[in-house]
């Protein structure tokens, strides 16, 4: 049966982690002190009781706010040092995590601040023994011109952004609204994932956007896709691998969707555990794991398989997934 030790002990990819989402109450209240920024809160305690949240736009509202305390490059790199540090106990070995430079651009701090930071972090992530690398997202309750901006500023540093994504607010804000920038970034080589967020307005039709219009390499979150078998068939043939959160969900749309990865996985669609924020919804990787193990009766097989997914969909070289499976 599975324990959490043995959930802990397997090698395991984390591909959707939201660096932001990364900022423990102790962090937040330590950066707060030295940015003399009013946070509005000065004890844990009451920073905890102000993650109240029951849907996206709810969460969003928290989250937001809690980036002012970021300000200097050392501010982005300690954040990212203590997710790795943090991981090093879920036997994370691999991870590509997302960061939203328009929540930082749009308050003042230069992007150049922000990736120099966050890059220093990911050379360095090795020392606990996690391979990383960065995806960059647009916010899509902003301008589709404000991501073509985005997408300028980070052209400088390609080498330093291994893939593109879509996060924020989905409703009303669908992926064609940046079908433009996302073909330029698909054609500058980076690789490709949009968010396509739990039980949301249109879910399906999002979807087959970001299937058949955008042509993603992968989808995150994207269980609705159960909702077509048609589109599933297409992912499971294209090996279009979806990072699902179910903890995430839980706290979003009060359902892990444990019954839909359940299905997914059984029908050989890539499907992955991830932890989406892991400070806001209190659990790590392992933790996402294990909570859907106890919920849904998970046996150790589909753990290891939803771990072996986790480095199939990642992207690198097949030499290297070699190594990890
Ligand atoms: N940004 C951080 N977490 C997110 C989520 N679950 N959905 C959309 N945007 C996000
Ligand atoms: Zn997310």
């Amino acid at each position: 049966n599975v324990t959490k030790e043995f959930v802990r002990g397997i090698p395991k990819a984390e591909l959707h982690l939201h660096l932001e989402g990364t900022l423990e109450p102790e962090l937040k209240l330590a950066l707060a002190e030295k940015n003399k920024i009013d946070i509005g809160q000065t004890t844990i305690e009451e920073v905890r009781k102000s993650y109240q949240f029951d849907s996206l736009p709810s969460f969003l509202n928290v989250y937001y706010p809690a980036m002012n305390v970021l300000q200097d490059e050392e501010d982005f790199y300690q954040l990212a040092m203590a997710y790795f540090e943090k991981v090093q106990a879920h036997n994370v070995r691999y991870a590509e995590l997302f960061f939203d430079p328009q929540a930082h651009t749009t308050r003042g701090v230069p992007f150049e601040t922000v990736i120099n930071g966050y890059y220093r972090a990911i050379q360095e992530s090795e020392k606990f023994g996690v391979q990383s690398a960065l995806i960059m997202c647009f916010l899509r309750d902003m301008s589709a011109e404000s991501a073509e901006e985005t997408f300028e500023q980070a052209l400088p540093y390609q080498d330093k952004i291994l893939g593109i994504g879509l996060d924020s607010d989905e409703k009303g804000n669908p992926p064609s609204k940046f079908a433009a920038v996302f073909k330029k970034a698909k054609a500058a080589g980076f690789k490709i994932t949009m968010h396509c967020d739990i039980d949301q307005e249109n879910s399906i039709e999002h979807i087959r956007q970001v299937i058949e219009d955008i042509q993603v390499d992968r989808i995150d979150h994207g269980t609705n896709i159960v909702e077509s078998p048609a589109l599933t068939q297409y992912a499971k043939e294209h090996g279009i691998g979806l990072t699902s959160c179910p903890v995430s969900n839980g706290f979003v749309v009060d359902d892990m969707k444990g019954k839909e990865i359940l299905q997914l996985l059984h029908e050989g669609v890539k499907v992955t555990v991830n932890s989406d924020d892991p400070a806001y919804f209190q659990s790590y990787i392992s933790d996402d794991y294990f909570t859907l193990s106890e919920a849904y009766g998970l046996t150790p097989e589909d753990i290891v398989t939803l771990a072996k997914n986790s480095f199939e969909i990642a992207w690198i070289p097949a030499e290297q997934k070699a190594t990890y499976l």
